[in-house]
């Protein structure tokens, strides 16, 4: 033996020695999400070995030990046996036991051998799902782990889900997610312990599904012209005779196969078919279907309001809609049929002469009726096949279906009301479940929905409101997270916003409201992180990243800087000025003290490494901060920034015009008077706005300053004028006003608001800081 094959049977030896030395496992070593119900550990642990065999009796059965066999392959090199006999050691086994609830399992870990009892396949794969969990995380790797040991604890868990539906809703109109992505998705679902995949599969911008009796919807409707550089809200009304080429749609032998694929996940794929508005692309295959049938494109971008909409004044557009559907019900065996029913704006309806006169016939009060009437007769239809009908909650509007169930999006107030009147409904406001919306500091985050929601906002969320009866909370069926697209250019992005969210609410909809702990389910996030890696989920780390707030004593002017993040004490750690975080990084203990301009560098350490983005703000010290600032009208109540010297606290405002550093002024001009205490000499004054007209957010239209030694007498130093132009992104704008260098103890400055918007609305005018130098 030579010197390095001596030096190899070493290494090999400690290595083998360390493995065979029994791994003592204590709580902060299981790391399942959704959390269980219970969980007791116990003293053992059971390893996993080339001997290690299924004992399982059915088909469906074996498909389920599957997902850990294809693992172990992968990962451990392991090729693992079923068997119909049962082994003498070293084997896990099913175990029917008909007085546990559909879904439910319970989990039996022994040195000898693992028990999953359930009453159904769902119980035994969700005990599936939580063993791969207690395995270590290298189990999802997709290439062989030497060195891991496959060793798990010995312990006893009892699990059963919260809530019946556990829903994520992907809209594959505005992006066209393909057959493989959906398929990954279920996948990932079903390690979630989630239930349903509710597809939305028409929308204005492409219709998704092959329906044989009218090919066009497909052959027109699932093409949109390619105005993908283009701003959603600024791509242009195509000719309709102009040719799409950007879209796609599924077969209905690829939704067969997805349908199946989920199936033996224990996943519903709910379809969802939009009526009477978000239908642009049935209209322009099909003009006939709209009041006044003209020929319209598929748009490429945002439609609003949304008029064009079918015509529930025409017996045809039933026909149409009742054959859709039959295509439809053949394909998914789902218990639901979505009939979407949101944000149709019905003035065509006003006006049709199909419309009047079904509104008349039909003895109905307004066109809120004659929507209500179009749902109640597909409802009947949807019943006659053994099916239910969920729509938005606008279906609540003009009278509910009788047998409707409602998902509940604009907040949950249209659900309350639906259980109030005894309809079942699943919950997905927009404040907690909507994953289109930014989860990070929007300046740093790729392009969203202009909204906010974090991970631990998620996390928060619960179906069942404040103020339900019991019997009311009975009808809520569970809750949803949404995945609109219109921002969505890929599927990577799509990962991106669904994880970790996704882990969050799946927890809320499974594990029982008691066991909710945010600083518990936090720690658990590394590890699921490790598990997407293996995956290879392009999960966000935007929890990681550190805000900035700051506090301004007005008699020393000093500023403190408070530093946070999303989790509980987390390890923050910054440097201050022109060096590199890795270095030389202070451990963040309390507010730091700035008095003046600096760059500031922060990030969230995990075993001595930063992870997530690094924070940078150059902090800008100037010569008013906290200086005392008063207001001719006061900013409005709902924007007060972080307090009185928001303006004057060196903290810049983002992109997220709730992030509490902005203050805000409705219709009304905002008058700022700042007095610097003593006579100082100023040469700039800089006015940080933002604009977000989707928001009814505008620049100002002019920024004045003045100055004044006595506080009476102003003398004008100088302005800048902008004009409104219109802009479809979320911006913020610095007002520069420069003058010759001047000695003043008071400014004022006056900057003035749009006032209306061409449209007509009222507009904002927000402020984040006024920088005097
Ligand atoms: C919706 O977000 N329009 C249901
Ligand atoms: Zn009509």
């Amino acid at each position: 033996m030579n010197q390095y094959k001596q030096l190899l049977a070493l290494i090999l030896l400690v290595i083998f020695s360390a493995c065979t030395k029994p791994k003592t496992f204590t709580e902060s070593d299981i790391h399942i999400t959704p959390k269980p119900v219970s969980l007791k550990l116990e003293k053992g642990n059971f390893k996993f070995s080339k001997n290690t065999q299924f004992y399982v009796v059915t088909e469906e059965q074996k498909e389920i030990a599957k997902i850990l066999i294809d693992k172990f392959k992968k990962a451990a090199g392991l090729n693992l046996i079923t068997t119909p006999n049962i082994p003498t050691e070293n084997y896990i086994v099913f175990k029917i036991n008909n007085d546990l609830k559909k879904e439910a399992y319970e989990l039996n870990v022994t040195e000898d051998h693992i028990e999953i009892i359930a009453s159904e396949n769902a119980g035994f794969l969700y005990g599936i799902e939580t063993l791969r969990q207690l395995l270590p995380e290298e189990i999802e790797s997709s290439k062989l782990q030497s060195t891991t040991e496959w060793v798990i604890p010995t312990l006893k868990i009892k699990d059963e889900p919260r809530f019946s539906h556990r829903g994520l809703m992907l809209d594959l109109s505005r992006h066209f997610f393909g057959k493989d992505y959906i398929l990954k998705t279920i996948d990932r679902l079903a390690m979630h312990k989630m239930n349903v995949l509710h597809l939305h599969l028409v929308d204005d911008q492409g219709w998704r599904i092959e329906i044989k009796k009218y090919p066009k919807l497909t052959e027109v409707g699932a093409w949109r012209v390619d105005q993908e550089e283009k701003a959603w809200n600024s791509r242009e009304i195509n000719d309709p005779n102009e040719k799409g080429t950007y879209g796609g749609f599924l077969t209905q032998e690829e939704l067969k196969e997805i349908v199946a694929y989920a199936t033996s996940k224990n996943i519903e794929v709910i379809p969802e078919i939009e009526m009477p508005a978000h239908v642009s692309s049935a209209i322009a295959a099909y003009p006939e279907l709209s009041c006044k049938a003209e020929p319209i494109a598929v748009p490429s971008g945002g439609v609003w309001p949304i008029t064009d909409i079918y015509c529930p004044g025409k017996e045809t557009t039933f026909e149409f809609l009742e054959n859709v559907l039959t295509e439809v019900m053949d394909i998914f065996p789902s218990k639901y049929i979505h009939i979407g029913g949101d944000e149709a704006t019905k003035t065509n309806w006003k006006t049709c002469p199909h419309c009047k006169k079904r509104i008349q016939s039909e003895g109905l009060a307004n066109v809120e009726e004659l929507q209500s009437y179009m749902v109640k007769r597909m409802e009947k239809f949807i019943n006659s096949k053994g099916k239910n009908l969920i729509g938005w909650d606008e279906i609540l509007e003009g009278g509910l279906a009788p047998e409707a169930t409602v998902m509940s999006w604009r907040g949950t107030k249209g659900g309350k009301e639906a259980a109030e009147q005894g309809h079942d409904v699943i919950m997905t406001p927009e404040s907690h479940c909507y994953l289109n919306f930014y989860q990070g500091p929007q300046n740093e985050e790729p392009k969203a929905f202009n909204a906010y929601t974090p991970l631990n906002k998620v996390y928060e969320f619960d179906p069942v409101v404040e103020g339900m009866t019991p019997e009311e909370a009975k009808h809520v069926l569970g809750g949803q997270a949404n995945l609109w697209s219109e921002f969505i250019t890929s599927d990577e992005l799509s990962e991106y916003m669904l994880f970790p969210r996704l882990s969050a609410l799946a927890e809320t909809l499974w594990s029982p409201k008691e066991a909710r702990n945010w600083s518990d389910f936090s720690a658990r996030i590394p590890f699921l992180f490790k598990r997407f890696d293996y995956l290879n989920i392009n999960y966000s780390k935007s929890a990681y990243l550190i805000t900035a707030k700051s506090s301004v004593d007005i008699n020393t002017k000093k500023v403190y800087l408070t530093l946070q993040n999303e989790f509980p004490n987390p390890d923050i750690r910054y440097v201050l000025g022109d060096q590199d975080i890795h270095n030389n990084a202070i451990k963040y203990n309390d507010s730091i003290q700035v008095d003046d301009t600096t760059v500031l560098k922060a990030s969230l350490f995990k075993d001595n490494q930063p992870v997530g983005k690094v924070f940078v703000d150059t902090i800008k010290f100037h010569k008013a901060v906290g200086s005392n600032i008063t207001f001719k009208k006061p900013f409005n109540s709902n924007y007060t920034g972080d307090g009185p010297l928001s303006l004057v606290n060196i903290i810049r405002g983002s992109k997220n015009f709730h992030d509490g550093q902005w203050q805000a002024w409705l219709v009304d001009d905002m008058e700022a008077v700042i007095d610097l205490g003593d006579e100082k000499e100023i040469t700039q004054i800089t006015v940080g706005t933002l604009e977000s007209q989707g928001s009814g957010i505008y620049y100002p239209t002019a920024v004045k300053v003045m100055i004044s030694n006595d506080g009476k007498n102003y003398q004008e130093v100088g302005r800048t004028v902008r004009d409104y132009k219109a802009n479809p992104d979320v911006k913020l704008l610095n007002f520069n006003i420069e003058f010759k260098s001047t000695k003043a103890k008071y400014v004022k400055v006056i900057a003035n608001n749009l006032k209306e918007t061409p449209k007509g609305g009222n507009t904002w005018l927000f402020v984040d800081e006024i920088l005097v130098n």
